[in-house]
């Protein structure tokens, strides 16, 4: 009974002092544990005799169970205080401003396409498309370009070993469609084109818009009425444009469209000035090109025009160098959010 005194006095400091969780489960073990020391005595009471187990079993088990007591008490005091801890680490300052979420946009490449799509949509034109890996035939020989035509030369093109070719414009799409369709035609085929060239104003890829639009009346009237049509909504302002005179082997006559730009230059002490800006190749669809496709070119005539996005994009927001589209730096490409 000495001993069970002293052990009560003890576990009772050492549940006190008791920091943390972690050090009272070792106080739990030390006094209550398979091997604790008041568990050592309950063990003990085989060696008494039976008369004196029911007296001292029953002390015994008061101790235990007045320990236990403690150990809960205890760790119910531990388990608020930590939790208050955790509260208080954990605040909230709702005054704190909020996180903006920055929202992406489409690239200007992408959302100009868009644009000329609908554009081209309203005026019942058909959006089609055609391969980037093609053939020398036709990329230059069904245009009316045959082999050793000096105008091979006019694309840089880039080859692969077995031949083939990254297309150097869309009009090889024209074509594709041309052979496999009856007339008349009303298309478009926007897509990545590629030469080997690399500068302010040119990059290895770029985009193009190939037109083509072939009938039993098609005309240079119509075409040039057209362009002045999707020029204006695109640019959304009323232009002069002007048609050059030009060389395409795959149309005759070619032209070449320039649009009058009035430029204010702030380097030249703001003089407004204007500049003709090259936009745009088109000519009437070459009888050869449309023989190469099976149409009869006495029943059937029409246009075709190939112009270059980023150019028109340039435009349109003022941007001066081609590289920005390619850089993807997003002080860039916000702007067009
Ligand atoms: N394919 C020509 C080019 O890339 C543009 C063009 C297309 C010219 C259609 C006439 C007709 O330069």
């Amino acid at each position: 009974m000495d001993a069970l005194d002293g052990i009560i006095k003890q576990s009772e400091l050492a549940i006190n002092a008791a920091e943390d969780l972690t050090a009272l489960d070792l106080i739990r073990v030390q006094y209550l544990g398979k091997k604790g020391e008041i568990t050592a005595l309950l063990k003990n009471l085989g060696t008494l005799s039976p008369e004196a187990r029911p007296q001292f079993g029953q002390i015994i088990n008061q101790a235990k169970e007045h320990v236990e007591n403690l150990l809960t008490a205890r760790r119910n005091t531990l388990e608020v205080a930590a939790l208050n801890q955790q509260l208080q680490s954990e605040t909230i300052d709702v005054t704190l401003p909020g996180i903006n979420s920055t929202v992406g946009s489409l690239h200007p490449l992408t959302r100009s396409l868009q644009r000329l799509i609908e554009i081209f949509h309203s005026l019942s034109f058909k959006v089609i498309e055609g391969p980037e890996v093609e053939t020398e035939y036709y990329n230059f020989t069904a245009l009316n370009t045959p082999e050793h035509h000096p105008a091979r030369a006019m694309h840089d093109t880039f080859y692969f070993a077995d031949g083939r070719l990254l297309r150097s414009h869309t009009s090889p799409v024209q074509i594709h469609y041309m052979q496999n369709h009856e007339p008349p035609f009303r298309l478009i085929a926007p897509g990545r084109v590629y030469r080997r060239d690399s500068d302010m104003t040119h990059t290895p890829m770029f985009n193009q818009i190939e037109g083509l639009l072939i009938s039993e009346s098609g005309s240079f009237a119509e075409l040039k009425g057209l362009l002045q049509s999707v020029l204006e909504q695109f640019f959304e302002k009323k232009l002069d444009i002007r048609m050059r005179p030009s060389y395409f082997p795959f149309t005759e006559p070619s032209a070449e469209v320039d649009v009058a730009w009035r430029s204010e230059d702030p380097t030249e002490h703001s003089r407004i000035h204007t500049k003709w800006l090259e936009i745009l190749g088109c000519g009437m669809v070459h009888p050869n090109v449309l023989a190469a496709c099976g149409i009869d070119a006495k029943r059937y005539s029409g246009f075709a025009f190939g112009m270059g996005l980023e150019r028109l994009v340039m435009l349109r927001y003022g941007i001066p160098d081609l590289r920005l589209f390619f850089e993807n730096d997003l002080r860039f490409l916000k702007q067009f959010a």
